[in-house]
C-alpha cells in the first residue's frame, strides 16, 4: 500500500505545496514534473499565492511536462503546454529554458521523444513528479495496458480519456471527436524512475479508481497501480476521493479533520 495522506479539500493545495517547498528548500533548481487537469489546480494556485507573498521561490526550479496531445501547438488553447503556461509557468515567472516540454509535432516524434528523455536525464531526472489519476487509472497518458517499462512515446487515447478531456476543454463546443486521437506521454518506466512521486487525487468520482489503484492487484490494466512498486511514491487525496478505501480510511480522514 502506498502511503496515503487524506486531507480536507480546503487543505489539498497547501499540503501538496508543502511537499514541493521542502524539495526546493533542499535544492532550489530541483526538477519537478507537473500534470495538467482539474486536480492540480489548488496546488498551482497555492504556489502562486505563496510566491506572491515571498514564501516560496519558484524561479530556479526546472519544470517537466508529463503529456500533451500529438499535434498540439503551444499557441493552441487545447495544448497542455498552453494550459501549464497559463496556470503556472508564466505567472510563476519561469524562464522557458527551465521548462522541458513534451514533444508534440509528429514529423520526427520518435527522435523528439528520445531527445526529451536525454534532456530529462541530463537534468538528472525528476526529483519530484506530481501525477493526476484518470478515471480509468491512467497516469499521464499511460492508458490501461500500457507497458510498465515504456519511455516517452506516442499513444492512442482511450475513449474515456477523450470524453473526459472533451468535457474539460469544451467551452460549450468541443465533442470527444474533436479531441486528438493520440497523445504523447512520459512512459511508465520514466515515471517510475522519478526519485519521488505524489499521486494527486480529489473528488468522489475518483473514489472507485483510487480504491482499485491501491487495493486491487498491481496490473498494467490499472497503470497507476504500478506506482505501488515505487519506494518513494505516495498519494495525496481529499476526503471524498478516499471514500471507498478499505479498511477504514474515513477514520484517517476524521483524524485529519478533528
Ligand atoms: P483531472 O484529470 O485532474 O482533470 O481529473 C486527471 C487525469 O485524467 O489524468
Amino acid at each position: 500500500m502506498l502511503p496515503v495522506d487524506v486531507v480536507p479539500i480546503q487543505d489539498f493545495g497547501a499540503k501538496a505545496a508543502d511537499h514541493l517547498a521542502s524539495v526546493l528548500r533542499r535544492k532550489a533548481e530541483a526538477v519537478i514534473g507537473f500534470p495538467t487537469g482539474n486536480t492540480p489546480l489548488p496546488l498551482y494556485q497555492e504556489l502562486l499565492s505563496r510566491q506572491a507573498k515571498g514564501q516560496i521561490a519558484l524561479g530556479q526550479m526546472r519544470a517537466v511536462m508529463l503529456d500533451d496531445y500529438l499535434g498540439a501547438r503551444p499557441d493552441q488553447e487545447i495544448s497542455f503546454r498552453n494550459w501549464l503556461d497559463r496556470h503556472l509557468f508564466v505567472p510563476a515567472g519561469l524562464d522557458p529554458r527551465r521548462i522541458l516540454p513534451i514533444p508534440t509535432q509528429p514529423q520526427n516524434i520518435a527522435a523528439d521523444c528520445r531527445d526529451y528523455e536525454n534532456r530529462l536525464n541530463a537534468w538528472g531526472g525528476c526529483d519530484l513528479l506530481f501525477l493526476g489519476l484518470g478515471l480509468n487509472g491512467h497516469v499521464g497518458f499511460n492508458e490501461p495496458g500500457a507497458d510498465p517499462d515504456s519511455i516517452t512515446h506516442v499513444t492512442p487515447l482511450s475513449q474515456i480519456s477523450r470524453q473526459v478531456n472533451a468535457a474539460y476543454w469544451k467551452h460549450g463546443s468541443l465533442s470527444a471527436d474533436s479531441v486528438p486521437e493520440y497523445g504523447v506521454t512520459m512512459g511508465l518506466g520514466t515515471i517510475l524512475r522519478a526519485r519521488e512521486i505524489i499521486l494527486l487525487v480529489r473528488g468522489a468520482e475518483k473514489a472507485g479508481i483510487l480504491a482499485r489503484t491501491l487495493q486491487a492487484e498491481i496490473t498494467p490494466a490499472i497503470p497507476a497501480s504500478l506506482l505501488r512498486r515505487h519506494a518513494r511514491a505516495r498519494v495525496l487525496c481529499d476526503v471524498a476521493a478516499a471514500g471507498e478505501l478499505k479498511p477504514s480510511p474515513p477514520q484517517r480522514a476524521q483524524e485529519v479533520e478533528s
